[in-house]
């Protein structure tokens, strides 16, 4: 059993909200893992050129090529995002939309695996994880759980943030703000996010240890599928 983490995060390891809680998760699994950044890679989205509707491989030559393997063989996934503007930042929809390569002539590749969805934003993180937990859902992958945390808004580094009226430490702490290492929203300093990123590991390797059956999966995630597509006509 091995698991693929992906963190869709632009940045570093170290100041990554959202690198630092898909590590977390995978290390509470107690099972192999892999951990990957999308951090400088060039994924560019879906193009719907169809050249991979007859043997179900994307035929589009960047750094998504490298991935497809390590997305095969893992039985799961823990995916997170940061929110930009409410939704997935640009990279990781990419990567997620370049999953099209798996679908065709009922592709069954990655049906009845489990996931857990990550979130981070500046403000609130449920966007990025609810977005990437429609994703796996579109995949019959079932999101066991959801993470999501505060992470440091770049006003807080951009040279600006004390004196800008629209960034996030005014709107936070008021106009005469003064920026202080201990304010900087970092979520390695949220014990309760921390404890849900622990727990949703732990379950993630229970699931997976405990005779994971995919096909059972596979039909829940169909029947919650034909549910959504219902409610959205
Ligand atoms: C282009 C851009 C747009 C953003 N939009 C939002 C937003 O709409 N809501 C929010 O809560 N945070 C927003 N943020 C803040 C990021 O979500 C925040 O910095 C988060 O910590 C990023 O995750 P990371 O540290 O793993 O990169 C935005 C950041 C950028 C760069």
């Amino acid at each position: 059993m091995k698991i693929l983490g992906i963190s869709g995060s632009c940045r570093k390891e170290e100041t990554s909200g959202v690198f630092q809680l898909v590590k977390a998760v995978l290390e509470n699994t107690g099972m192999e893992f892999d951990l990957v950044s999308l951090r400088g890679k060039k994924i560019g989205g879906c193009i719907a050129c169809l050249g991979c509707a007859e043997d179900n491989i994307c035929k589009v030559n960047d750094d998504m090529s490298a991935l497809r393997d390590k997305i095969v063989t893992a039985d799961a996934y823990v995916i997170g995002a940061p929110n930009y503007y409410s939704t997935l930042n640009a990279v990781t929809h990419s990567f997620l939309e370049r999953w099209f390569q798996f679908r065709h002539q009922e592709g069954s590749t990655l049906w009845g695996k489990l996931g857990v969805a990550v979130g981070v934003g500046g403000m609130d993180g449920r966007f990025p994880a609810n977005d990437i937990e429609k994703f796996f859902l579109y995949n019959f992958v079932e999101t066991i759980a959801k993470v999501d945390g505060q992470g440091a808004a770049s006003c807080y580094s951009c040279g600006y943030g004390e004196t800008c009226g629209v960034g996030a430490p005014q709107m936070m702490y008021g106009k005469d703000v003064k920026i202080t290492p201990e304010m900087i929203p970092d979520v390695r300093k949220q014990p309760e996010v921390m404890a849900k990123a622990a727990e949703a590991g732990r379950l993630l390797g229970k699931r997976l240890t405990d005779g994971h059956d995919r096909q059972a999966v596979t039909q829940k995630m169909q029947q919650q599928m034909m549910e959504m597509l219902k409610g959205s006509v």
